[in-house]
């Protein structure tokens, strides 16, 4: 069965395995995963199917501002298509909604029609393209959640 859990310290180095075969060149070092776990453990949640990660989403909250932010999604290539990176995100969403973020906010490219699925169907909009967000001249579409409280 798989669960959907907070990622605990024995769970990084799957992460990490699945985070440098999605984004290669452009994944976090284990060392920033590592220090992101420290800091953000409350909002970094992984898929698991008994010690096997098959996906993570790490989130961040900007408490100042209310805003919480979706900072990455990766679900190994064998466990695509079975609603793990939804999953992820909706859960990732309700414990920043828990904290009374009052917006959620994320970047990806604009060609990466699968995650923007999952952004779209759980109600993320805009259309804002900034040109160089991570300084490599690649375009980046933001997109954020408005949050009702009531
Ligand atoms: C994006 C990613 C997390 C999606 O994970 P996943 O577990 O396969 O996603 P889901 O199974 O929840 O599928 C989400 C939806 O996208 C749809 N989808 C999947 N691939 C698609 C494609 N190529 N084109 C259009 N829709 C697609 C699915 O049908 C599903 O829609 P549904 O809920 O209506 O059935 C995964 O592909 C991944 O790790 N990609 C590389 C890393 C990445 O891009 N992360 C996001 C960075 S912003």
């Amino acid at each position: 069965m798989i669960k959907i859990a907070k990622a605990q310290l024995e769970d990084l180095a799957g992460i990490i395995a699945i985070e440098q075969d999605v984004f290669d060149t452009d994944s976090y070092p284990p060392f920033v995963v590592r220090q992101l776990f420290d800091i953000s453990g409350d909002y970094f949640l992984v898929a698991k199917e008994k010690d096997k990660i098959l996906g993570y989403a790490l989130g961040g909250l900007n408490t100042k501002k209310q805003q919480g932010w979706v900072l990455s999604l990766g679900v190994h290539r064998d466990a695509r298509g079975k609603g793990l990176g939804k999953q992820l995100t909706a859960q990732l969403i309700e414990l920043l909604k828990a904290e009374y973020a009052e917006e959620i906010a994320l970047t990806v490219y604009p060609d990466n029609t699968s995650a923007i699925k999952i952004y779209k169907d759980l109600g993320f909009v805009g259309e804002t393209v900034l040109d160089n967000y991570f300084f490599d001249h690649e375009e980046r579409v933001v997109m954020t959640l408005k949050i009702s409280h009531q």
